[in-house]
């Protein structure tokens, strides 16, 4: 049986990243067809619109994605194709395994945390408005069913995962109506969950935490803003943004993307890293079609590569870097 699989090549470093995306799976011998679609800049040039309906309604049916960063401008144009995406599907869980690497110079020995972020509303549900000149609201819509449904997720992936504990991020301490709602919802399904340890921490003393003793978390349960920020956090502990995977996962649909966005700083120069966006390769694998050896290969594989010392420039600030494509071709050799 081969399974369909919609590729969204992205925008930046997107297509490049895409092509080793490809190359791996083949090598992997998975049995995937591919649907490719455009979505992002590419898009808006196309169609007039960063998320075409038919992206959506190809998603919907094929019901798995593969998806480069799509560009969003900053401070105006076009709201951002990311978040629609993710409402539009309700792929409510973002699940970013940050764990110290093998090969990767880092200050710290033993990260191991996942990041579970409700994906759909919060600060990101794109509602702002001008109230007068001069003075702009953005609300924040936090609602008890979703925070219900991400804090069920997280302890559900922490036993499925043999995880121990769950942290809450907040700042309930300010925001009380809608962080408060958040902590008490996971609270309530914390008390279902008795083998797993459950606490909470305010926000910018999770940051600290996290730049001094980052091996002290395990699951991190987050709003949307929070995940976002200490996502890229995270990543910095342990190689940066080109080796962090990531899932965006719905009751129906699941699109798998890495961390990181479509770095115009570097695209089109064969330089991006594409081990973060393989490992989701790895992710989709095994938790959209069960194939588990497959999702090992690859994953064996962006070790060795990563031990080998053959990585791009963003892990290798001296010493000659490979190429995007020299990795992706020796993930596929190894594989
Ligand atoms: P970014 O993640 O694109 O880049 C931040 C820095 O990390 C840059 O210096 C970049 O060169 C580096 N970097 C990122 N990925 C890399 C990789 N694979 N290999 C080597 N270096 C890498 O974040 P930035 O610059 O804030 O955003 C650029 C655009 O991407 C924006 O339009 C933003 O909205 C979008 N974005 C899209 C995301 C998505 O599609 N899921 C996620 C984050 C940002």
């Amino acid at each position: 049986m081969r399974h369909q699989v919609v590729l969204i090549p992205g925008d930046g470093i997107g297509p490049e990243i895409c092509r080793a995306m490809r190359r791996v799976l083949d090598a992997a011998g998975a049995p995937i067809e591919w649907e490719e679609r455009i979505a992002g800049a590419a898009a808006v040039e196309r169609y007039g619109t960063p998320l075409p309906e038919e992206v959506i309604d190809r998603i919907r049916e094929r019901r798995v994605a593969l998806k480069g960063p799509l560009t969003t401008p900053v401070g105006t144009g076009h709201t951002s194709a990311n978040v629609a995406l993710r409402q539009a599907l309700d792929l409510y869980a973002c699940v970013r395994p940050t764990r110290t690497l093998p090969g990767v110079p880092s200050r710290f020995g033993a990260v191991d945390l996942v990041i579970v972020r409700e994906n759909t509303e919060g600060l990101y549900s794109g509602i702002e408005h001008e109230v007068v000149p001069g003075v702009v609201e953005s609300l924040k819509i936090v609602s008890e069913r979703a925070c219900v449904r991400i804090s069920e997720f997280a302890f559900q992936y922490a036993v499925a995962c043999g995880r121990r504990r769950v942290t809450a991020v907040h700042k309930a301490n300010i925001m009380k109506k809608s962080d408060g709602l958040f902590l008490r919802c996971a609270r309530r399904v914390a008390e279902r969950y008795p083998q797993i340890e459950y606490d909470e921490v305010i926000v910018d003393a999770c940051c600290m935490r996290l730049v001094m003793q980052p091996e002290r978390f395990d699951v991190l349960l987050t709003d949307n803003l929070y995940g976002d920020i200490v996502s890229d956090l995270a990543a910095g502990l342990v190689g940066g943004l080109g080796v962090v995977p990531g899932a965006n996962l719905g009751s129906d649909c699941a699109v798998f993307e890495a961390v990181h966005g479509s770095a115009p700083d570097i695209a089109g120069q064969n330089r991006a890293n594409p081990l973060g966006a393989i490992g989701s390769v790895a992710a989709m694998l095994e938790y959209s079609f069960g194939l588990r050896e497959e999702a090992a290969a690859v994953q064996r594989a962006i070790e060795q590569v990563l031990e080998s010392g053959h990585v791009t420039a963003d892990l290798k600030p001296k010493g000659t870097p490979r190429s995007t494509s020299e990795v992706g071709q020796a993930v596929c050799e190894l594989i």
